[in-house]
């Protein structure tokens, strides 16, 4: 067998983030060295609060969570995505006070330290908005060559929107800061609409989540009501799509997904704010994902939510 992952995921927590959180610590692929937060579907402390009771009820209390940015980089701050996630990011869970703290270290330091720790190993998923790591990339010269990949849930190429026509939640909420990471010359992944909105889950799916895993997987079931009555309010009753699952899966799993090699940019203008377009300028890069066995890939994740406890 291959060694796990080392994998750290910066969160906005959230119910498709505690999805994917869920299936980091169920899945032997990963190893988890932390998490991060950041301002999104939640404000960050409610994120770092969220993040540290994901991983007490996963058992995973020792590792680490480090709280990152409150807003935008340039941008003035968003308000939560509170009819997407609810109004703690559980949908109508109660918020909880975890038992663990944050790190003192913020998240763009504790990044920067990890990925000199772990050059060339550390992989990095970010399933929010990319302001720790563009504040990471000013860090540290380094951090870009340091981290082995960063394998990132956000953007559309030809999918259009679903926070404006142009633009996905993730790159609009901190367009700077995309633009930032695409340029940087890292290793990078794009996990975007082209195959989340192909990846669904249904309200029997996650009841057979819970039938599995009673405990956890009925908690995700209770979350899911939520998100899936949120699609259903803007007309799509298939579903809810596993978008932040997806780019974890896409970590361990790159074999279901087919990429295409483009230089991506991030739009900041004021129409198309957020827009992942395709870069006119010699950068590096990144690969796209644009098709997906959804099939498989929504296999794989209620294979592994289905060993929670
Ligand atoms: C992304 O936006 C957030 O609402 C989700 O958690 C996901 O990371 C999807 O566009
Ligand atoms: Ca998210």
């Amino acid at each position: 067998m291959t060694s796990p992952l080392k994998l750290i995921i910066d969160t906005d927590p959230g119910i498709d983030d505690a999805m994917a959180i869920f299936y980091a610590a169920a899945t032997p692929d990963i190893e988890l060295l932390g998490l991060t937060s950041i301002f999104g579907n939640v404000t960050a402390t409610q994120a770092t609060r969220n993040a540290l009771r994901l991983l007490e009820w996963v058992g995973l209390n020792d590792v680490p969570v480090a709280q990152g940015a409150s807003k935008p980089r340039t941008l003035p701050a968003f308000p939560p995505s509170h009819n997407v996630h609810g109004d703690e990011g559980f949908g109508e869970m109660p918020a909880e006070t975890p038992e663990g703290k944050a790190l003192d270290e913020p998240a763009a330091e504790f990044l920067v330290r990890m990925a000199r720790q772990h050059k060339g190993e550390l992989v990095l998923c970010p399933i929010g908005p990319l302001t720790n790591i563009a504040d990471a990339l000013d860090l540290d010269p380094e951090f870009a060559s340091n981290v082995a990949r960063i394998v990132l849930m956000g953007g559309s190429l030809e999918e259009g929107g679903n926070i404006t026509p142009h633009a996905e939640a993730n790159i609009y909420h901190d367009p700077h800061a995309a633009e930032r990471v695409f340029a940087s010359g890292a290793n990078i992944t794009m996990v975007g609409l082209d195959v989340t909105h192909r990846i669904l889950c249904t309200a029997e799916d996650f009841d057979a989540m819970e039938a599995a895993s009673p405990r956890l997987g009925g908690m995700i079931n209770e979350m899911s009501r939520f998100y899936l009555h949120f699609y259903a309010t803007v007309g799509k009753h298939d579903g809810c799509s596993l978008h932040d699952p997806a780019a974890v899966i896409a970590c361990t799993h790159p074999e279901l997904f087919t990429p295409r090699a483009v230089p991506v940019s991030v739009s900041c203008e004021k129409e198309t704010s957020g827009k992942t377009i395709l870069a006119q300028d010699d950068r590096p890069e990144t690969d796209v994902l644009m098709s997906v066995d959804a099939s498989a890939v929504k296999r794989q994740f209620l294979h592994e939510m289905s060993k929670l406890a």
